[in-house]
């Protein structure tokens, strides 16, 4: 299959970058970071999540976030939302996308979202309904597609099966997550072939966290697999809560790195990303953990 010849980018750093930082950041910061990051080109921005803020405290300020970004025209504002409650505060910040998150492994979906995947899936469909009914555009997120903290390995017929329902749902897009970075390039073509069988191509999205540092390595992969939107976070932020030892999302520069030298284009321009992530690495007190980062910033 020949690759792609452009991609979407979900830049999902303000909320699973963030999501996961014990430290306080102020609004201000936050509301900085996506700003910095749509003047950037990013074109999709998951700003925050409407979560319980006792599981989740530091995304507890995303409505404050919401109010205090510029919307730029084109730019989609994204929000996690897990039960209808989530939604009704999105809609009330004036957020016009979610997304929700189903778990392809049953003892993950107990552990963050405190309830089987039967019984999530089953919740969002008060959501979607909802959601439907404003205009609001839901996108799906499936987790340890590739390998559970709890579980171990994860069957790709599970993961499809998941994504089906997500799908059938009105979830227009489902984005595929190796939450804990296990995934090799083969495990991702593998997963691809049988997801790709229930839900078109078209339809999926790859969301790799680079714990074992074979992100990049997935995403070539994915690519070759025909898979044209993936998730990830500037500066490599992140992590999840509920999965101990998983290290942040693949860093948004680095994709793009990657993706200019195929000549794919994003829209996106890699010094200002850069920038982006250097500035939120320094609120943070940390090295950025994009290596295209600190590459260049060695040769200044
Ligand atoms: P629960 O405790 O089972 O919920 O939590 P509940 O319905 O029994 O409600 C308990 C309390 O939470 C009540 O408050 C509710 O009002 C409140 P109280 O009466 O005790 O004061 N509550 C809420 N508050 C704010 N916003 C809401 C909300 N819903 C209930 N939406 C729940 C269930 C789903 C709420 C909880 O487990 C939760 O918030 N979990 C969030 C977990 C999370 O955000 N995880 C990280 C995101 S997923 C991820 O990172 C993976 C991803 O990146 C993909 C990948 O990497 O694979 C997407
Ligand atoms: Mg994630």
């Amino acid at each position: 299959m020949s690759l792609p010849q452009r991609v979407r980018l979900v830049e999902v750093g303000p909320r699973d970058g963030l999501q996961n930082e014990k430290q306080p950041i102020s609004v201000a910061d936050k509301v900085r970071l996506v700003d910095d990051l749509s003047a950037a080109g990013l074109g999709y921005i998951e700003v925050g999540s409407f979560v319980s803020p006792k599981w989740v405290p530091q995304m507890a300020g995303s409505a404050e976030v919401f109010a205090g970004i510029e919307q730029r025209p084109g730019v989609t504002y994204a929000a996690l939302t897990p039960n209808l409650q989530g939604l009704e505060a999105a809609l009330a910040a004036g957020v016009k996308e979610v997304a929700v998150f189903a778990a392809a492994s049953e003892a993950f979906s107990q552990r963050n979202i405190n309830c089987s995947i039967a019984e999530s899936l089953k919740r969002f469909k008060p959501l979607m309904d909802t959601a439907r009914q404003h205009g609001v555009r839901v996108r799906g997120y499936v987790s340890c597609v590739l390998g559970c903290p709890y579980e171990g390995e994860v069957a790709a017929e599970q993961v499809a099966a998941v994504a089906g329902e997500l799908q059938a749902m009105g979830c227009y897009e489902v984005s595929l997550g190796d939450t804990i970075g296990v995934g090799t390039a083969g495990g991702v073509r593998h997963l691809f072939e049988v997801v790709g069988r229930h839900v078109p191509r078209e339809r999926l999205a790859g969301h790799f966290h680079d714990t074992y540092g074979q992100a990049l390595a997935n995403i070539y992969a994915s690519l070759l697999e025909g898979i044209a939107v993936f998730d990830s976070s500037v500066a490599g932020l992140g992590g999840c809560p509920y999965a101990k030892g998983a290290t942040g999302n693949v860093a948004s520069e680095d994709v793009l790195y990657l993706l200019q030298g195929l000549g794919i284009e994003t829209g996106v321009d890699l010094p200002r990303l850069i920038e982006t992530g250097q500035r939120i690495s320094r609120v943070l007190g940390r090295e950025s953990a994009s290596r295209v980062a600190r590459a260049r910033a060695h040769l200044e």
